[in-house]
């Protein structure tokens, strides 16, 4: 099935109360086992790439691949530009037929971030891409994204104003939810969520997702959350499996990359499954 817009996605969710897992891939093997954990638990699923990812792989191979991969998969699957401050690495990845991005203008002033975001609406209108947008930093680094400092919250107005006057389709606030691995549990402003949700019937987009507890995960969606990035449970995953593969390799002096892969794949598959599960998307497609 070839992809579908963000959106076709995300409305189901925010309708049902549901939430559609949005992994962030590193390469054609979790590009690929992420889509087959979508298949085998028949569930709508967004496959995200950050910048880094765009500009060490190049837009034009990891969208063949996915053109490629996306294809062989019937279930609802949607490709999105994580974290993009580059102007030019959004026109690129909309130009090559990435279905939505994410206008992180959170470093510039509100009103400069209101006036650009606004434009990439425009922008992503004429490729019938739909746009997430941001105004608080997100705490924690994305691939070379961000910052570790905490993540100042705007007032509820300034927020509102910013969701309403740009267009955006979807908005990631800054509720304690940081990227990489939380050393507690986060204290989460939920309220956050359903105030935005009240007034503009937005779906929200919940970034951090790695190491949230299910019963915050649960809170969330039923307010209103219908995408939930996951990128460092991916890359421990990928990470871990793999040195646990050439572990076994040097001890048993066997190297075989084909078994590499499939070990690797099917840890990740696993992960991507279990998080699916989770967001309550398992058999929604
Ligand atoms: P984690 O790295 O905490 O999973 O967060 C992912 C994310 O929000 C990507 O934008």
């Amino acid at each position: 099935m070839p992809a579908v817009p963000l959106m076709d996605i995300l409305k189901k969710a925010f309708d049902e109360h549901y939430g559609v897992a949005a992994f962030n891939v590193v390469n054609d093997l979790t590009m690929e086992a992420v889509l087959a954990a979508a298949q085998v638990s028949r569930a709508p699923v967004i496959v995200q790439t950050s910048v880094k990812t765009v500009r060490s792989i190049g837009s034009g191979v990891l969208f063949s691949m996915w053109e490629e991969m996306s294809k062989a998969v019937d279930v609802p699957v949607s490709l999105h530009l994580d974290h993009c401050p580059d102007r030019a690495v959004i026109t690129e990845c909309l130009q090559k037929g990435w279905n939505s991005v994410l206008f992180d203008g959170s470093q510039l002033s509100v009103v400069e971030n209101l006036r650009q975001t606004t434009e990439v609406v425009h922008e992503a209108r004429r490729y019938g891409a739909h746009v997430e947008g941001e105004i608080e930093a997100i705490t924690g680094v994305e691939d070379g994204v961000g910052s570790d400092e905490d993540a100042a919250q705007q007032s509820l107005e300034v927020v509102l104003n910013f969701v309403r006057c740009s267009g955006i389709d979807v908005f990631a606030p800054a509720i304690g939810n940081a990227h990489g691995v939380y050393r507690s549990e986060p204290a989460l402003d939920m309220q956050r969520v359903s105030d935005v949700v009240s007034a503009t019937s937005i779906p929200i987009a919940l970034h951090g997702g790695t190491g949230m507890a299910e019963a915050q995960f649960r809170g969330l969606i039923e307010r209103g959350c219908a995408k939930i990035n996951i990128s460092t449970a991916l890359k421990i995953n990928f990470m871990q499996s793999s040195l646990a593969h050439l572990e076994k390799a040097r001890f048993e002096g066997k190297w075989d990359p084909p078994s590499f892969f499939r070990d690797v794949r099917s840890s990740v598959m696993e992960m991507a499954a279990h998080h699916i599960q989770l967001f309550g998307s398992a058999g929604k497609a």
